[in-house]
């Protein structure tokens, strides 16, 4: 199924006369798709921010994202790209249309989507496994045997089996990054939303978490929306990539990108794709400086 997705080039009515140079370019509606994992209907969001008109973030977004997909979006910043990653993960409602997991709608948060937050949000006075374990307390009828087997096992997932006992203070920022992963995955979800996990590390350390994020998913099956800034770290890792506009966010534009994995930043490929990306993603982050530097 995913490979008849790969390849192509998908228009949303903006720059419509651009053609990505991702060859070949197959039209996507060629593919026959079976129900999608997740499914985004009409997505507007409005945030009344103390002045008299409300701020719309994100404006009628439609996407459809499928089991074991890795879909990465990309758009300035202020578009609207956590927003949206918070509608999905249930922390909030949509200002109009709806988001459905499965074919159900979704009205709340839920054990079957997890947020994995840039700050992480892990505990400094928990050990590593003691975090690890904290994500399955609530609502997944686990004993504490069960819990703790699951820790072992997704400690060892992430390479962090030695670790378990140390604090959070003790580990350097890829690791840490690589506890919230274990974390996240313990809780075993179909869905896991990434926002810009890895913005914040030094060159090798994300190019190594690139590498395990990639085999873990390609290892459980996961679903994956990935949020970054970094053009070439979305077509690393991205089955599609999907660039949204400056505010209001909407679809701009999505490529599916073939290249053979695993992939390297390096990759001449990926860079080609990238740029293609860029193109877009910079007329859009113009338009966002247009707009923030005139104020
Ligand atoms: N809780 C909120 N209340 C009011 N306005 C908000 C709220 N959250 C976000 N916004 C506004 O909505 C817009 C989109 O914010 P959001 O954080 O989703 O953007 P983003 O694309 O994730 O940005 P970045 O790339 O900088 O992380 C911004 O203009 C922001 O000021
Ligand atoms: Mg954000």
């Amino acid at each position: 199924m995913m490979q008849r997705l790969r390849n192509s080039a998908v228009h949303h009515g903006f720059g419509a006369a651009a053609v990505a140079r991702v060859a070949p370019v197959v039209p996507i509606d060629e593919a026959p798709l079976g129900p999608p994992k997740v499914r985004l209907e009409g997505i507007t969001q409005r945030y009344q921010n103390g002045s008299k008109t409300p701020l719309t973030a994100i404006e009628n977004i439609n996407l459809e994202i499928h089991a074991g997909e890795f879909l990465c979006i990309v758009g300035p910043s202020g578009c609207g790209k956590s927003t949206l990653l918070h509608m999905i993960a249930g922390l909030m409602r949509p200002s109009e249309g709806e988001v459905w997991i499965d074919e159900r709608r979704v009205e709340n948060t839920g054990t079957d989507r997890i947020l994995i937050f840039q700050e992480l949000g892990l505990f400094p006075w928990l050990t590593v496994a003691e975090n690890v374990e904290f994500g399955m307390r609530h609502g997944m009828g686990l004993n504490k045997q069960e819990r703790r087997a699951r820790v072992a096992q997704y400690l060892k997932l992430v390479h962090l089996g030695q670790f378990a006992d140390s604090y959070i203070h003790q580990l350097s920022g890829g690791m840490r990054q690589r506890v919230a992963l274990a974390r996240a995955l313990a809780t075993e979800p179909d869905v896991l939303l990434m926002d810009e996990p890895f913005a914040a590390l030094d060159a090798q350390t994300r190019d190594l978490l690139h590498d395990e994020l990639e085999r873990i998913w390609a290892e459980t099956g996961r679903t994956i929306i990935f949020v970054t800034h970094n053009v070439r770290e979305a077509v690393r890792l991205g089955d599609r990539v999907v660039v949204l506009t400056f505010r209001p966010g909407r679809v701009k534009r999505e490529f599916n990108v073939d290249l053979p994995r695993p992939r390297s930043l390096e990759d001449p490929e990926v860079a080609l794709t990238a740029r293609d990306i860029l193109d877009d993603l910079r007329e859009e982050i113009d338009k966002s400086l247009e707009v923030e530097y005139a104020k």
